[in-house]
């Protein structure tokens, strides 16, 4: 389907390579193969599904003659991370405004936040939600008081802007299924403002891409999750009127919050290490790990028979694992004890 996408700026490390799971597929795939999409190699610092968003909301943003980056999310969101970095790198101002007190110690995203001279704002969670729409207005009004323009970016930068990024990655999804020889498969990603997940439900219908994208919800319940790729996708097509007309069905695996965003239980923990150490991949407590887990428990469910081929979309979240590095206490004890036992 011909596509027109917006200017986006360069970013990302892209394509990023898909990576077939051998051990894992073993252990847990039930006869499937597993594969990786590694989007937590789009780069280093600046790194994870964000900034494929982030390179066409930042070209926005500049056509458009912003000179600031005005954005939300936890004290630990790996989006306002990956935009204080990109604000850094092309000379924009960022302002985040968090949800969350003040870690007494700068740890993870929150570090890094801070090193890339972003302005930032904490504030308590139920006041957060509650106005964070009026919090938007008043520093934006903030800044032009100050002769400045502060573009407002959504929580997840998700929205019809942001949907690109994800609809331009599945073309790179379908040059790795051939390359790959997968013919059909179920896309499974981590769904936390539901933008990754509506540009892969975009972008599988526009390129014609053999597969069904899942989100594991990490928050919230699958209603929210359905209600909130659909308002994107059609606020994506209303704001692109030229854009091909696509009917999405968004699709949700609900069931693996726990006990509530960023709260992991000692099973996905235990799944981390497993990972690491079977595969060499990391995933994170909040978003890829959760994932994760909810995709192989669907699979020993027989979710997916009808097709041999799962491809994970490992989204980053790295620098989320640290601040919660005492969960693996008894795992690194455990490793200890075992050298000194050799
Ligand atoms: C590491 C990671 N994975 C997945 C997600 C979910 O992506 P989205 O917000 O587009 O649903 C996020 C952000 O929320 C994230 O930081």
């Amino acid at each position: 389907m011909a596509l027109h996408y917006p200017r986006k700026i360069k970013l990302a490390q892209t394509p990023t390579p898909l990576q077939y799971l051998e051990r894992a597929s073993r252990e847990w795939g039930h006869g499937h193969r597993l594969w990786v999409k590694r989007d937590d190699l789009t780069g280093c610092t600046l790194s994870g599904n964000k900034v494929r968003k982030l390179e066409f909301i930042t070209a926005h943003a500049i056509d458009n003659g912003f000179d600031t980056l005005l954005t939300c999310g936890g004290v630990q969101s790996n989006h306002c991370r990956a935009t204080a970095l990109v604000g850094a790198q092309l000379g924009l101002g960022v302002h985040l405004l968090l949800r969350g007190e003040a870690p007494g110690e700068a740890d993870g995203n929150f570090l890094l936040d801070h090193l890339a001279g972003a302005q930032i704002n904490c504030y308590d969670p139920a006041y957060f939600v509650r106005e964070i729409d009026a919090l938007f207005r008043h520093w934006q009004e903030d800044y032009a008081a100050r002769g400045r323009r502060a573009m407002v970016v959504p929580t997840g930068g998700s929205d019809g802007i942001g949907a690109w990024g994800y609809i331009a990655a599945c073309e790179e999804l379908a040059a790795d299924f051939r390359a790959a020889g997968i013919g059909q498969a179920h896309i499974v990603t981590a769904t936390g403002s539901g933008g990754t997940q509506a540009g892969l439900t975009l972008g599988a219908a526009l390129h014609q891409l053999p597969a069904t994208v899942w989100g594991v919800n990490v928050c919230d319940n699958a209603r929210y999750f359905l209600d909130k790729v659909a308002s994107d996708a059609a606020e994506w097509q209303r704001r692109y009127p030229d854009a091909p007309a696509v009917s999405v069905t968004p699709r949700v695996l609900d069931g693996y919050v726990g006990e509530g965003y960023a709260i992991a239980s000692p099973a996905v923990f235990e799944l981390i290490a497993d990972l690491s150490r079977l595969e060499g991949l990391v995933l994170d407590p909040v978003y890829t790990g959760k994932a994760f887990a909810g995709m192989l428990a669907e699979i020993a469910d027989g979710r997916f028979a009808d097709c041999r081929d799962i491809v994970f979309v490992h989204t980053g979240g790295i620098f989320g694992l640290f601040p919660q590095k005492s969960a693996f206490d008894a795992t690194v004890a455990a490793a200890a004890k075992s050298a000194d036992r050799a």
